[in-house]
C-alpha cells in the first residue's frame, strides 16, 4: 500500500487482484457496522466496473456477507427506468441483489424512473434521512468509481451540484459523456458523511484521470481539483487501483 497525497492507495498488478481485495474489505467493514444501527449500509457504485465485484461477491464469495443483516443504496442512477440496460439498479440486481436474494426492504433504489429528476432525487434524499435519522452520518460504506474525466458518482467536473453544501442527493442534467441522460447522484456532503469511500479504478482508460486526481508526491504534484479528488470520508477514502490505471504505484499485491 502507498499513501498518496490524501489517501490510502492499494496498488494491485491486475484487475482480478484489486477486486478481490475490494471483496475482502467489504467483509471486513461489514463485520463492524456503526453502533446503534440495526444494520450495516452500502451504497454501491455504478457504470461497467462494479459488474465483476458484484458477481464475484454473488459467487466466490457467498456467504462471506450477511446480506440480510445490510442497507444496500446507490451512489448514483441515471434517470431511467429499473429494468433499462443504462440503470445502475438493473446491474446490480441482476448480478448481485437477485443471485443473493438481498431483502427488498433492505434494497434503496433511486427511482431513476420520476420525472422531474428533482423528484427522484428529493425521493431519494428522503429514504436516507429515514434510514441515517441522526442526519450527521451517511452509509458505513460507499462504493465509487472515477470516469475518465475524473468524475465520480454523478459529480462532473464544473458541475453546480459540486457546491452543493448540504443536501445528500441532487439531481444533474445529461452530461457530456455516455450515457447521455439525466442523474440523480450523491453529493460530496452525503460522501463526506460515510464512515469510509472505497474507490475501485481499474484499466489503462482511467490513467490520466487518476494521476491527476492522486496527485504524484515523487513528482510534487497536488491532486488536481476534480471532483473525485474531493471525496472525503470520515474514517477515510480508500483506492484500489491495478498497474494499468496506475503503472507507477503498482507492485505486486501488498495489502
Ligand atoms: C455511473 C457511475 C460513474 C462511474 C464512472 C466509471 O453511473 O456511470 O456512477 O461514476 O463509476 O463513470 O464508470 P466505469 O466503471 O464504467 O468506467
Amino acid at each position: 500500500m502507498v499513501e498518496s497525497l490524501s489517501a490510502a492507495v492499494h496498488a494491485h498488478p491486475d484487475a482480478a487482484s484489486a477486486y478481490r481485495a475490494v471483496a475482502e474489505r467489504l467483509v471486513e467493514l461489514a463485520g463492524s457496522p456503526t453502533p446503534g444501527r440495526p444494520r450495516f449500509s452500502l451504497a454501491l457504485s455504478g457504470g461497467a466496473t462494479p459488474e465483476r465485484l458484484f458477481r464475484l461477491l454473488a459467487n466466490e464469495y457467498e456467504g462471506r456477507l450477511a446480506w440480510a443483516e445490510i442497507d444496500v443504496g446507490f451512489a448514483d442512477e441515471r434517470a431511467v427506468p429499473p429494468d433499462d440496460a443504462r440503470s445502475n439498479f438493473a446491474l446490480a440486481r441482476r448480478t448481485l441483489l437477485d443471485p443473493l436474494a438481498v431483502p427488498a426492504e433492505h434494497v434503496h433504489r433511486i427511482r431513476g424512473e420520476l420525472r422531474p429528476t428533482a423528484e427522484a432525487a428529493r425521493a431519494y434524499e428522503s429514504d436516507l434521512r429515514t434510514l441515517f435519522p441522526d442526519g450527521r452520518d451517511s452509509f458505513d460504506t460507499i462504493l465509487l468509481g472515477v470516469g475518465p474525466d475524473g468524475h465520480t458518482a454523478s459529480l462532473f467536473p464544473g458541475a453546480a451540484t459540486l457546491a452543493e453544501p448540504e443536501r445528500w442527493v441532487r439531481d444533474e442534467p445529461a452530461p457530456a459523456l455516455e450515457p447521455k441522460v439525466p442523474r440523480i447522484t450523491l453529493t460530496l456532503p452525503a460522501l463526506a458523511a460515510a464512515r469510509r469511500v472505497l474507490f475501485l479504478v481499474l484499466g489503462a482508460e482511467k490513467r490520466t484521470a487518476l494521476t491527476a486526481v492522486l496527485g504524484d508526491p515523487r513528482r510534487g504534484t497536488s491532486a488536481a481539483a476534480l471532483p473525485a479528488a474531493r471525496v472525503q470520508a470520515r474514517e477515510g477514502v480508500e483506492w484500489y487501483v491495478d498497474s494499468e490505471a496506475a503503472p507507477d504505484l503498482a507492485s505486486p499485491a501488498r495489502d
